[in-house]
């Protein structure tokens, strides 16, 4: 997580502040008797289609629903549209992923530097080929229909 936050300190504020304000992405935090336990971040790319650029709960805080409650305030800011990810093959992150309706997105040729070894963690000597995967927009409706119906919510039959 810090490795995580150095560097996104590092990447251009200017950009950060401009994708804030235009409401082209949102950074949800995820707190734990007032500690931070996790963020995601979900971004509309150009074509509209969305994407999970982050998610991520601090080691403590993993396996007690944390990350369920993020990814749900992500496919709900991102609305009713395809929504794309990336992570590391093999990981509990991956299964996760697919447990929540992600699917192998097969616009991406195994080729495609995305699914490369992210620069931060080639940079530490670890090798972490990537996955892309697409959680389609039929799946992201029953996705949210089942989180909500687990919270017992009224708003169940939305969008
Ligand atoms: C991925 C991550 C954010 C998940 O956070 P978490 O708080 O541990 O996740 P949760 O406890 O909320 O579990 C998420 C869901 O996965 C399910 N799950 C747990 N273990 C699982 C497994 N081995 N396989 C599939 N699903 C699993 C849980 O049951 C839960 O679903 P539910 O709410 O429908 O029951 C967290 O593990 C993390 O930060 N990992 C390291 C960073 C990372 O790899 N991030 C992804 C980058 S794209």
């Amino acid at each position: 997580m810090e490795r995580l936050i150095a560097d996104m300190a590092s990447r251009k504020p200017p950009d950060y502040r401009k994708l804030l304000s235009d409401g082209s992405t949102a950074i949800f935090i995820a707190r734990v008797d007032g500690d931070v336990a996790g963020y995601i971040q979900p971004i509309y790319r150009p074509d509209r289609t969305g994407q999970l650029i982050a998610w991520h709960v601090l080691p403590e805080y993993q396996g007690h629903k944390v990350g369920s409650h993020l990814m749900r305030q992500g496919l709900e800011f991102l609305g009713d549209i395809d929504i794309y990810s990336i992570t590391t093959i093999g990981t509990v992150a991956e299964a996760m992923h697919r447990h929540f309706g992600f699917k192998d997105d097969l616009s991406v040729p195994p080729d495609h530097h995305w699914l490369e070894t992210p620069p931060p963690m080639a940079q530490a000597g670890l090798t972490a080929p990537q996955v892309a995967l697409i959680l389609e927009r039929a799946d992201r409706k029953l996705i949210l229909d089942r989180m909500r119906a687990a919270a017992d919510d009224p708003a169940a039959a939305g969008s």
